[in-house]
C-alpha cells in the first residue's frame, strides 16, 4: 500500500517536471516570435542594396533639401550620383549619418536615419559606391 503511494507520488513528480519543461520550451518559442527585432540586425534586408532603388530615395527624403545644386550646403551634393560618390568615398557620408565624432551629424537638425538605412548606406559604400 505504502509502496503504491510512493510510486504515485513519483509519477506525479515526473509529470510535473515534464510539464514544466514543455512550458519552458513553449515560452522560449513565443519570445522569439514576439520579439524578432534585435536592434542593428535582424530584419533589415541588406541584400540587393543599389544606388537607384535604395540609396537615392533615402537621400531624396532626408538630404537633398539642403544638398542640391549650386547652393548645396557645405558644397556637398547628395541629389546626384556624382556628388554623392565623392562623400561616399571620402568617408564623410557614413561619418555624418552615423554621427561619428569628427563629422557634422546629418541630417542637420533632423532625426538620425534609422539603423537599417544607415546599415544600407554602409553596405552600398563597402561594395564600392557603385552607380547600380
Ligand atoms: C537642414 C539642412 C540639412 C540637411 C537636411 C542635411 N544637411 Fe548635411 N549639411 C548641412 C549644412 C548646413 C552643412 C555644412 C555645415 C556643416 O558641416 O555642419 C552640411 C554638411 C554636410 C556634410 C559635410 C560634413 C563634414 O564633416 O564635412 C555632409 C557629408 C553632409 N552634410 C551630408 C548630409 C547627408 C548624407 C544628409 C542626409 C542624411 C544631410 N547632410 C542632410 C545641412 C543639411
Amino acid at each position: 500500500m505504502e509502496n503504491r503511494i510512493i510510486k504515485h507520488a513519483a509519477l506525479q513528480l515526473t509529470l510535473l517536471v515534464v510539464l514544466s519543461l514543455l512550458t519552458a520550451a513553449c515560452y522560449r518559442d513565443n519570445a522569439e516570435e514576439l520579439y524578432p527585432q534585435v536592434p542593428g540586425s535582424g530584419n533589415c534586408d541588406l541584400s540587393n542594396v543599389t544606388y537607384q532603388a535604395t540609396i537615392a530615395p533615402v537621400m531624396a527624403s532626408s538630404c537633398n533639401s539642403c544638398h542640391s545644386g549650386a547652393t548645396a550646403s557645405g558644397g556637398v551634393v547628395t541629389n546626384t550620383y556624382e556628388g554623392l560618390k565623392i562623400i561616399a568615398l571620402n568617408g564623410k557620408l557614413y561619418g555624418s549619418v552615423s554621427h561619428a565624432s569628427g563629422f557634422s551629424s546629418m541630417p542637420q537638425n533632423g532625426n538620425k536615419l534609422s539603423a537599417c538605412n544607415i546599415d544600407k548606406i554602409k553596405t552600398w559604400i563597402d561594395a564600392g559606391a557603385l552607380q547600380n
